[in-house]
């Protein structure tokens, strides 16, 4: 399946047609961060402001009324699957959740594309993770609703990305001017590819600090060298590097993304954040994960009003109740 595109996909049925550009995100899929603009992330990290505002003063409301996400996940998730339910939830409307692929119709052979076809038969968006790189660009080919990318393998996470831009943003104001360090596994983590992406739209310097076999993919660096982003590569954590960071972002090495056990073991504890590793930091550095962490931080870091990884999980639902009410024309 390739490019059926139905004619109104991208429009508003509920707007007159010169009104379409007040509803610009209706019927749009959410694959890569990669066409995103700095205006597009204004305009996100608006609305999900606007949804932090909302939840504080009165919790739910019903803006997504009668509406229905699928929630397809072929890969285990916590955070991602829970907070688009939740994102769903608080907006008013309902979730379809198909966690367990083993008891679905893919157990039989079901191709994604056919399952995509026959979701949208009962929902309005669908959320998909899956573990091949591109699975969700070949769903959004299938659908005619909005496909939402919840993580493709190791290519793209783009609403974690997006969740972990608005963390910077609400935590430290700006993005502008400030250096950020990603370490642990950064050729397998799907989340560092988008990250660095959308940070490429600002003027930020990049550390890379991974083990040799998991550093940042090449074709990252070469795509940020052409947008000019100040990038440097290490495999050690310095002491400099850690006192010059502004976000310290630690990845977990993913177990399930190598084929030999024993190349596991030997990088797994590559890099252990301690609270002795923040003695010298920065007072306003925060540190982030997109989460789960294994051994990377250990439980000390968690009470350093540093530590920003749960407030950043919380910051997630406010950009999906955005990008949920955004598709459906209701942002
Ligand atoms: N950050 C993230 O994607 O977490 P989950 O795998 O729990 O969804």
């Amino acid at each position: 399946m390739t490019s059926f595109v139905p004619p109104l996909r991208k429009t508003n049925p509920h707007l007159p047609f010169g009104d379409q550009r007040t509803a610009p995100w209706y019927g749009h899929d959410i694959i890569s961060v990669k066409e995103m603009s700095r205006k597009d992330l204004e305009y996100i990290f608006g609305v999900a402001h606007e949804m932090r505002e909302m939840v504080a003063r009165v919790g739910s409301f019903d803006l997504l009324k009668g509406k229905i996400l699928a929630n397809l996940f072929y890969e285990p998730s916590t955070r991602t699957s829970s907070s688009f339910t939740s994102a769903m939830e608080r907006l008013g409307g309902s979730v379809i959740p198909i966690n367990e692929v083993h008891y679905s119709s893919v157990a039989k052979g079901e191709s994604l594309p056919d399952t995509i076809r026959t979701l949208e038969c009962y929902t309005d968006v669908i959320v998909l993770r899956h573990p091949e790189v591109g699975a969700a660009k070949i769903a959004a080919d299938a659908a005619r609703k909005p496909v939402i990318n919840a993580g493709d393998g190791i290519g793209e996470h783009p609403t974690q990305a997006l969740l972990d831009m608005f963390t910077i943003l609400e935590e430290l104001h700006t993005v502008d001017g400030l250096t950020v360090t990603m370490v642990g596994d950064l050729k397998f983590g799907r989340t560092v590819h988008s990250l660095s992406r959308l940070l490429s739209l600002y003027g930020v310097k990049i550390n890379y600090v991974a083990p040799e076999i998991l550093r940042m993919p090449a074709e990252i660096i070469t795509e940020l060298d052409e947008k000019g982003v100040s990038q440097a590569q290490y495999d050690v954590l310095t002491e400099e590097v850690i006192q010059s960071s502004d976000v310290l972002y630690v990845t977990r090495v993913q177990r399930e993304r190598f084929k030999d056990t024993a190349e596991y073991e030997k990088t797994k504890d590559a890099f252990i954040i301690s609270p002795d590793t923040l003695t010298h930091a920065k007072d306003k550095m925060i540190v982030m994960h997109p989460f789960p962490r294994v051994n990377e931080i250990t439980p000390g870091v968690d009470e350093d009003p540093r530590a920003a990884y749960f407030r950043q999980m919380e910051y997630g639902l406010y950009v999906r109740m955005a990008l949920l009410a955004m598709v459906l024309g209701k942002a």
